[in-house]
């Protein structure tokens, strides 16, 4: 097998899914590694999570810089510096400029709490519920200049029940979220992933269940 992808993993909060991203590379699900974790919240719990695993934890200061792109670019400098390969957004606050695009090529991914294109921005699930949807979900695409608008990778559906508050769908969704997330890392890793305009397409060998649509299943060829 090859090496392990070094992913570096920026982050704002709780970092739920960065626990799962280091469980899956920990017990070898993945084939990755991640090596950083960065965030601009100087308590991010997420940054705990990282230094638990023995991970390099490091706070970057967003108020610190005039603008996007020179906070970006701070940014960029400890991800080469970590030599990372692939950069997964996961619960983090910031819209990225095209300094750190253009360093990561194809490699920004992100996680999103609803079903792109539908609710991107902040508080999806509150979207999501006040519009009244039956079904909602999560998205991992890579990421563009745009908000939540990138090439999708990988979403999950989960129903939205009349009951439903927003922190009872965001923990419904968040535990899907917890399993395409490394999905699409591993499709990465594998060198799997290509993009042709808005589309991503998955490479063979493909899985005998879908590797794009966590549920319900799809039957690939
Ligand atoms: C998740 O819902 C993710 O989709 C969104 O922010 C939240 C982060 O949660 N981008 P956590 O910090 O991973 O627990």
């Amino acid at each position: 097998m090859s090496d392990p992808i070094r992913i570096g993993v920026l982050v704002s909060g709780t970092g739920s899914n960065l626990q799962s991203i280091i469980d899956h590379c920990e017990t070898g699900k993945i084939n990755a590694s991640v090596v950083c974790v960065i965030s601009n919240k100087a308590e991010a719990y997420a940054l705990e999570r990282a230094r638990k695993h023995g991970i390099r934890a490091l706070h970057v200061d967003n108020h610190a810089f005039h603008s996007r792109e020179s906070f970006d670019a701070a940014v960029v400098a400890l991800l080469l510096e970590h030599q990372v390969q692939l950069v997964a957004l996961a619960g983090f606050n910031r819209i990225v400029s095209s300094v750190l695009l253009d360093a990561f090529p194809m490699a920004v991914m992100n996680i999103h709490p609803a079903l792109l294109p539908a609710f991107p921005g902040s508080r999806a699930q509150r979207q999501a519920l006040q519009y009244g949807v039956r079904i909602s979900g999560c998205t991992v695409h890579f990421v563009d200049l745009g908000t939540d608008s990138g090439p999708i990778i990988i979403q999950a559906a989960v129903p939205a029940y009349d009951s439903d508050t927003e922190e009872s769908l965001a923990a419904r969704i968040l535990a899907e979220e917890h399993k395409i997330y490394p999905k699409a890392i591993q499709l990465f890793a594998e060198g799997r992933l290509s993009i042709e305009g808005r589309k991503v397409h998955i490479k063979p060998p493909a899985e005998p269940t879908a590797a794009f649509l966590e549920n319900p299943p799809a039957n690939l060829r």
